[in-house]
């Protein structure tokens, strides 16, 4: 069976640096380029950071940078959960700086989608920003995705904002052009990533997991994404959970859009569940996760990485 090709598009971030890990070890997955954007941490911090990934996985992943910032919003990091690099808590060996494309983050993605003989499946678990920008600049890519599998969004509550999630609220105009995009999208948003949890009892595990499981426990000492105590979010790992595992989850058809005039609730995605708005559905929502399930399977994929 031929792999799944993949591009990442990400903010490393503790809970990014796991989501990679599980794509990057999968059997099921080609990850065929990795880009990076503005979000938890500066742009630079954050290429830096998936190019030190690369070298500790011991991984030959192109990696591009994408945008510094986010379309119009001012950058407002989440270095409160992650440290201020972004991946506090573990030595990682130097960046491996060879795998770092000249070519930006857009023509990087452009060029991988159109050369790539099966459609390419888009992962974003970052601010939308790079892939507002590819469908902005080179709109015949959408034919040639297969699918957005994105982390963000949140049909209820939010954790940037009241009703508004870190990833979309943070670029929500990209948001609005990317859910408006008309490409196959599937969202992973905070109704499973709240659920997507490391109990206390799964983080001694770790410890006997091999080096990724090692690593994965250093970085959670300082991940302010949940607490050993009560639990770690995996949000990240939710969009590639759904790519390798999607019978975990209760998915919705559903229309969304991204609220950009309130005052109070700007970013925040309005997941049509009664249809109010008249319109076609234009996404797949996860609603709900098999929390055991998700457990077993992020436990058991991490004692399959390095
Ligand atoms: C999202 O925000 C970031 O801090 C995480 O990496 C994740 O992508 C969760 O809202
Ligand atoms: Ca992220």
């Amino acid at each position: 069976m031929s792999k799944r090709p993949i591009i990442i598009d990400t903010d490393p971030g503790i809970d990014d640096a796991l989501a990679i890990a599980v794509a990057l070890f999968s059997e099921e997955l080609e990850v065929k380029l990795i880009t990076t954007v503005a979000g938890n941490v500066s742009l630079e911090k954050v290429t830096n950071n998936a190019l030190r990934l690369l070298a500790f996985f011991e991984k030959d992943i192109p990696v591009a940078a994408g945008a510094s910032a986010p379309l119009i919003e001012e950058l407002i990091d989440a270095s409160n959960v992650h440290g201020v690099s972004g991946m506090e808590g573990f030595d990682f060996p130097e960046p491996k700086k060879s795998l770092l494309l000249k070519e930006n983050a857009v023509n990087a993605m452009y060029r991988t989608i159109m050369e790539s003989e099966e459609k390419v499946t888009l992962v974003p678990i970052a601010p939308l920003t790079n892939i507002a920008l590819l469908f902005a600049m080179y709109p015949e890519v959408k034919e040639r995705i297969q699918e957005i599998v994105m982390m963000g969004g949140s049909a209820s509550r939010g954790n940037k904002g009241v009703m508004s999630e870190f990833n979309v609220a943070t670029d929500p105009e990209a948001a609005k052009m990317v859910f408006a995009s008309g490409v196959p999208l599937v969202m992973a948003g905070l109704d499973v990533g709240w659920k997507a949890l490391v109990l206390p009892e799964d983080t001694a595990k770790l410890l006997e997991l091999g080096e990724v499981g090692k690593m994965a426990h250093c970085l959670f000492k300082k991940y302010r994404g949940g607490s050993f105590n009560t639990g770690l979010k995996m949000y990240d790992s939710c969009a590639i959970a759904y790519l390798l595992c999607p019978q975990m989850f209760e998915v919705v058809d559903t229309y969304i859009d991204v609220e950009l005039c309130g005052s109070m609730t700007k970013g925040c995605t309005l997941v049509d569940l009664k249809g109010y708005l008249k319109k076609a559905p234009n996404a797949k929502v996860c609603m709900d996760i098999n929390q055991e399930l998700f457990r077993k399977w992020f436990l058991e994929f991490i004692g399959q990485c390095k």
